[in-house]
């Protein structure tokens, strides 16, 4: 049974008076560190020279290099590219951390997957917001928060949950809800998802339809209306009624047509290959092919990525969602 966690299951005091080092201030690090600000705690950021680093002194953080951060913080919470964590974390933050800190991560990858193996003095606590970094602020300064999945992978001092549950209410998380799993479940599905789901299935299945209509003839800008800009306001009803309000929302045509035609789309076979997906998370392939893929400086993904850009679909819809903007 799933445990999940309110603000009153929260106990403030094991984090209130704590330094919380932010390493990072990309998508995560700059809502995180400033939703940990704005709950009242001491927060100082650790990055490297450049864009990151002027970003947080604008945002009137005390920046500094990661080691010195480290040195300062009782709380760490690494929000740096899961792909960079092992190297950073070896060469800038190991050698500084002391005792009775505690390290947050905010995904379990790296610890799931053996590529950071914390000192036995450590703290080690996963936060993983389920939310991109944009949303985790919106959403505090809207005063709710996007749900976080809390795991503790070490506890030395007897507090590492705790400290989990009060940084994850530090972000905002506690206004909705903390759910505790571990660094392999959060690991496994979230990758899971982005691969089956969010970032391929429903890429690729509209790549698809897309091309089905324009082979047969039919204008690429309608194509394109059909079968991905209809696609948000889909997922807004999802996301915020689920299958009743969608069903509610749409014609009786399209409940029908989804309802009898969409299982022939996603059917048997890719049941089958969303097992083998899972296989490779599960055994570590899919892990092992991203991350040696990163040590030779990603050609296989800039290609991939290069060749999305390329793509007709892409073009058509740029030409689409311009016009459209324009007309705003
Ligand atoms: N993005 C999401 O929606 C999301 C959602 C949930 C969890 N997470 C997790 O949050 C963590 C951070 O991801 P992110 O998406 O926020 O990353 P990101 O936007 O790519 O930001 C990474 C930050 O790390 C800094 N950085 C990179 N290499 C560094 C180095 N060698 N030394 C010091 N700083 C360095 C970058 O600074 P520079 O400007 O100097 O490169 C940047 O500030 C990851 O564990 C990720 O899995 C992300």
């Amino acid at each position: 049974m799933l445990k999940k966690y309110y603000d009153a299951d929260v106990d403030w005091a094991v984090i209130a008076e704590k330094t919380v080092a932010v390493i990072g201030y990309g998508s995560q690090g700059r809502a995180q560190a400033q939703n940990l600000r704005d709950s009242g705690l001491a927060v100082i950021v650790g990055v490297r020279p450049g864009k990151s680093f002027e970003a947080a002194s604008l945002d009137g953080f005390t920046v500094m290099p990661v080691c010195d951060a480290v040195k300062a913080a009782d709380v760490v919470a690494m929000l740096v590219p899961d792909e960079s964590a092992a190297e950073i974390f070896r060469r800038e933050i190991l050698p500084w951390t002391h005792d009775g800190q505690a390290i947050v991560f905010a995904h379990g990858f790296t610890l799931h997957y053996g590529q950071i193996i914390p000192p036995p003095n450590l703290d080690v606590v996963m936060v993983a917001p389920k939310g991109v970094g944009p949303q985790v602020r919106e959403l505090y300064l809207a005063d709710s928060g996007v749900p976080s999945i809390i795991a503790v992978h070490q506890d030395v001092t007897g507090n590492a949950k705790e400290t989990a549950l009060a940084f994850a209410k530090g972000i905002g998380s506690a206004r909705s809800v903390i759910m505790e799993s571990s660094c392999a479940e959060e690991t496994e599905t979230d990758l899971f998802g982005e691969q089956a789901v969010i970032c391929g299935g429903v890429v690729n299945l509209m790549k698809a339809a897309y091309d089905t209509l324009v082979e047969a003839g039919y204008e690429p800008e309608i194509a394109y209306y059909e079968c991905m800009h209809s696609l948000k306001l889909i997922a807004g009803l999802l996301s915020e009624g689920g299958f009743t309000m969608m069903h509610d929302s749409v014609s009786k045509t399209a409940g029908y047509g989804g309802l009898t035609r969409g299982p022939r789309v996603i059917g048997p076979e890719a049941k089958t290959a969303m097992k083998e997906i899972l296989a490779e998370i599960r055994s570590g392939t899919f892990a092992r092919e991203w991350l040696l893929e990163n040590q030779v400086n990603r050609p296989q993904y800039t290609a991939l990525v290069r060749l999305e850009k390329e793509c007709e679909l892409e073009r058509v819809g740029g030409e689409v969602r311009r016009i459209i903007s324009k007309r705003k």
